[in-house]
């Protein structure tokens, strides 16, 4: 068959020659995007990093034959005057200072690409509350150009959802992070990805993934799953049936249309070389851009959804904290930890990354930086897990015969008005919430170590890596013997390049990650949390509940981390 010849040129000519595959088009760029919410103005984007409000625009007004978009959820247009939506009750001078407009400038531009007949395939879950698949169905309707489904990951996974967030153009240029088809994404959430410009190569392999998703819409899941009793988490679920997991008597030739067979296995393979990408890469915003190329890999989940020679996801991450160096740092940005499934049942416990951590603290006597997100939709659990994972400390420094000198740093990231989000009104009745339901956190997934870069669309629990789609980018992806990219040892806000350094995609990530990690470095002093629709009245309202462990504080300060209110210099 053509499609796995295709696969199979790819496998040979990676393995035989080259770890790595140059692009053919010299003009491939790739561009961090990031969405900064709003009020954190001491938190400006570092300067070269586009707008995922832009990238979202462009990348729908520059496509002239193609799109396809995938998405949990769309909310591009905010709906204040619905009772039911997160939004309700803000006047319209608050949702232009929300910033909702750029959502729904991204929406008309949408529209008007399906108008110019541009071939517009789009793939969500089942969406969110209120508005479930009624933006992407709109932009179907009466289009035949315009073709919408929704897959149901549950229905293969027993839970799961489409959780990737990808925008292919015209095969050539391809968003890949964390922002959802949200108006709130744009500018109430912060948000990193990458917008890739030019690059072919990428996006064909982008797309194959997607076509695999596309087509597992349309399969009949009954009778392509099965019930496996997986080894390595030690349960029983529900997994497509050409998975790596079931026995080769059991399992069935994968309907995907791109694939690759690979015998039984506990786990999943590790590769060791995954399929390189070596693009030069270009920085706007710098007159001195890197041009030299950098390898670079694409991950995926869950496992069954990859093809050829592409990473697990979850082996990215882990990849990219153990490529740190002997007395290295590893820089991590996510919204949840948990060492545990969130939605399986039963539950099952995941260590993978954790693992990770505490092992370069010990032998590389690495230093890692963790970011995680506080927010009212924080996960009951996290808190304990990174307890667990700051007693990596204590172990290290149990006996002096460790000579163990690297220790885990963990601070939860809290943007300012995450306590107070949600609606404005609710029955008539004023709730004091001074931001729209689910906002005011950082989402970012990213990790970067002084050797790598890995962004991606998957939270740092069990699900998103596999029952849930996801994907990411690691690079540069150096063998040990490569010389590694130089990255600034001290990546703080305040070691900006000079005009005539020239940054790497390695440097704008790190320095990204800093100026959040150090905000309380350069904010301005305040005395208090203050905003001006925030009258006395409102604040005797309670806000809403945040649940978290009320020793939470002791412990962590016990195990020698922070808490820290970030961004507190906070003036609306
Ligand atoms: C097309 O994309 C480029 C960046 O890739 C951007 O500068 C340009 O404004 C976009 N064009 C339109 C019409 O949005
Ligand atoms: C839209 O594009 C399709 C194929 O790409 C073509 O068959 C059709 O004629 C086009 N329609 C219009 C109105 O241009
Ligand atoms: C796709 O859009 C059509 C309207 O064109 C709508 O009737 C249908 O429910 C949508 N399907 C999905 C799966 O969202
Ligand atoms: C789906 O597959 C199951 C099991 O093979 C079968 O019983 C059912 O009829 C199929 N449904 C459809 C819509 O084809
Ligand atoms: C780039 O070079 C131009 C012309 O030399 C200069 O005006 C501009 O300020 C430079 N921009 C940056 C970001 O260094
Ligand atoms: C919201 O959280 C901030 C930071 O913890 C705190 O200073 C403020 O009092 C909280 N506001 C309310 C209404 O609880
Ligand atoms: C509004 O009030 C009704 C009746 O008291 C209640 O059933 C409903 O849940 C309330 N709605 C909201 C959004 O609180």
């Amino acid at each position: 068959m053509e499609v796995s010849t295709i696969v199979l040129l790819i496998f040979l000519s990676t393995s035989l020659f080259l770890p790595s595959h140059s692009e053919s088009s010299p003009g491939c760029k790739a561009w961090l995007a990031q969405s900064i919410p709003t009020d954190m103005r001491h938190l400006p984007r570092v300067p070269g990093v586009l707008s995922t409000g832009d990238v979202f625009r462009w990348l729908a007004r520059n496509s002239t034959q193609r799109l396809d978009v995938t998405a949990q959820y769309w909310q591009l247009n905010a709906h204040p005057e619905d009772p039911r939506s997160g939004e309700y009750g803000y006047s319209k001078a608050d949702m232009l200072r929300f910033g909702a407009h750029e959502g729904s400038n991204v929406y008309k531009a949408l529209q008007d690409a399906a108008d110019r007949n541009v071939s517009i395939r789009l793939l969500s879950h089942l969406g969110v509350y209120p508005d479930y698949t009624t933006e992407p169905s709109n932009l179907a309707s009466g289009r035949p150009n315009v073709e919408n489904v929704t897959l149901l990951l549950g229905e293969w996974y027993g839970s799961g959802i489409v959780h990737t967030k990808v925008w292919i153009s015209n095969r050539r240029d391809v968003y890949i992070g964390s922002a959802n088809n949200d108006w709130k994404s744009l500018t109430q959430v912060k948000e990193v990805g990458i917008y890739l410009v030019g690059c072919p190569k990428i996006a064909k392999k982008v797309e194959v993934y997607f076509d695999n998703l596309w087509k597992l819409a349309y399969l009949n899941s009954s009778a392509y799953t099965k019930t496996v009793s997986d080894q390595q988490w030690q349960t029983n679920r529900k997994v497509p049936c050409w998975s790596r997991f079931l026995d080769s008597k059991e399992s069935c030739r994968s309907p995907l249309p791109q694939f690759v067979r690979i015998p039984h296995v506990a786990g999943y393979p590790i590769l060791s070389d995954p399929y390189m990408f070596k693009i030069p890469i270009q920085t706007p915003g710098h007159n001195h851009s890197t041009l030299q190329p950098e390898s670079s890999y694409l991950s995926f989940a869950p496992p069954e959804l990859s093809f050829g020679r592409y990473q697990a996801d979850e082996q990215a991450w882990v990849d990219t904290i153990k490529s740190v160096g002997s007395g290295g740092t590893v820089r991590i940005s996510t919204m949840d930890w948990l060492g545990q499934s969130q939605y399986l049942k039963p539950t099952v416990y995941w260590s993978s990354l954790s693992l990770a951590v505490s092992e370069v603290v010990f032998s590389k006597h690495a230093t890692v930086k963790i970011l995680v997100a506080y927010w009212a939709h924080f996960i009951k659990g996290t808190d304990r897990y990174l307890k667990s994972l700051l007693y990596t400390n204590a172990l290290c420094s149990s006996s002096k015969y460790n000579r163990c000198s690297g220790k885990v740093e963990i601070k939860y990231y809290m943007v300012p008005g995450f306590n107070l989000t949600g609606p404005a009104t609710r029955n008539g009745t004023s709730t004091g919430n001074i931001y729209p339901g689910y906002t005011r956190v950082n989402h970012g997934k990213y990790a970067v170590s002084d050797a790598r870069a890995h962004i991606g669309t998957s939270n740092l629990v069990w699900d998103y890596f596999y029952t849930t789609s996801g994907d990411g980018r690691t690079w540069p992806s150096l063998k040990p013997s490569e010389k590694r990219t130089a990255v600034p040892s001290r990546c703080a806000p305040n070691n900006e390049l000079a005009p005539s350094q020239k940054p790497t995609w390695v440097h704008l990530i790190c320095l990204s990650w800093s100026r959040a990690w150090f905000a309380h470095d350069f904010s301005r002093p305040r005395n208090r949390y203050s905003h001006p629709s925030l009258s006395a009245n409102h604040l005797s309202t309670p806000p809403p509940p945040v649940q978290h462990d009320s020793d939470s504080e002791i412990q962590f300060q016990k195990f020698g981390a922070k808490f820290q209110i970030l961004d507190r210099d906070y003036k609306p």
